[in-house]
């Protein structure tokens, strides 16, 4: 994934961003979600104020060259769920990977969906993005996995219908189309950053459990008809691969929602074997291993 031509390299953004450096500071993101997990039965559902009706303001669809961006205008924030403030909604983005690779950027047990989608709120006591990315919980950003299924889901054709004319005005729609009709109480919280430079701490992800489903072809309306923008290229180079390296959790504490219910509990993992209570050295080693 190229940040710009010289840095493809994601490992190498701390070359010119020394605060993507991902050995001197330890709140990075993605991470994989695996059971290493507190469940906080106080984090309860969000609430995603203006999300249900359509919004008045100006909407405009544009593709930096790293994603496809939809910046919404005003009237939504997010606030609960163990948030400390409200969030004024600004825009949601997109990261895949290409024709025969999935892309999300958090990953579930090792899996990596096709897609993931970020809605990103900024904390309202900020006026700007250079105060928020000063403050350790400055950001809040709602992360979505995307499967696919065959059936099109027409409240993403509102999106993926207009991929190539972006830049482009969009019709604002209620921003609750695009998210998972059920299970939005079961989600997963972190401290971490942005995923793109400058890689800023100051991102307290939620990580929906349940997916978005979109079709086939409509992921490959992501992976085939947006290309990274440089003016002058000779030939056009489609966008894949947008999702940055997983980093390694270190001492912080992912929380599962009260509801959450894939990874959930600590005590006794559903998922590892039984047969491993006499083999517990190695799997503490295992468990350390996979978090170096
Ligand atoms: C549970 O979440 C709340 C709200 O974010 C937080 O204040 C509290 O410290 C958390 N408790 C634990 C045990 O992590
Ligand atoms: C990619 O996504 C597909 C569809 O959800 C899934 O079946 C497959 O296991 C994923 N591949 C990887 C390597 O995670
Ligand atoms: C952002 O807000 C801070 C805090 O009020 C202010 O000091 C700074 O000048 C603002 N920066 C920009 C680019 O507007
Ligand atoms: C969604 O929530 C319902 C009701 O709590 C539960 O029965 C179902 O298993 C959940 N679905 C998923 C995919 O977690
Ligand atoms: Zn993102």
């Amino acid at each position: 994934y190229c940040y710009d031509e010289q840095h493809c390299d994601p490992y190498a953004w701390g070359d010119l961003y020394p605060s993507c450096h991902p050995l001197l500071e330890l709140h990075h993101s993605p991470i994989n979600l695996d059971h290493d997990m507190i469940r906080n039965g106080s984090l309860g559902p969000l609430h995603l104020e203006g999300f249900d009706v359509t919004q008045t303001g100006h909407w405009t669809l544009t593709n930096d060259g790293h994603s496809v961006i939809l910046q919404v205008g005003g009237g939504m924030s997010v606030s609960g769920g163990g948030l400390p403030d409200v969030y004024h909604t600004l825009q949601l983005h997109f990261h895949w990977g290409g024709p025969v690779t999935n892309g999300s950027e958090h990953t579930v047990d090792g899996r990596r969906y096709p897609m993931e989608m970020h809605v990103v709120n900024m904390k309202s006591i900020h006026p700007n993005m250079s105060a928020a990315l000063e403050d350790p919980t400055g950001l809040a950003v709602l992360g979505f996995f995307i499967d696919v299924v065959y059936a099109d889901n027409v409240h993403f054709g509102h999106i993926s219908q207009k991929l190539t004319l972006a830049p482009t005005l969009a019709v604002p729609f209620p921003l609750m189309s695009l998210l998972p009709k059920r299970n939005m109480s079961q989600y997963y919280r972190y401290d971490g950053s942005l995923t793109t430079p400058p890689c800023s701490q100051a991102v307290l992800w939620t990580l929906y459990e349940v997916p978005v489903y979109i079709s086939w072809s409509q992921l490959a309306q992501f992976t085939s008809q947006i290309f990274s923008t440089e003016e002058d290229a000779e030939q056009v180079t489609p966008l894949h691969n947008n999702f940055r390296h997983i980093h390694a959790t270190f001492s912080r504490v992912v929380s599962a929602s009260r509801d959450a219910r894939l990874l959930s509990g600590t005590a006794a993992p559903p998922l590892r074997p039984a047969a491993s209570v006499h083999l517990l050295p190695f799997v503490l080693l295992g468990g350390l291993a996979s978090k170096l």
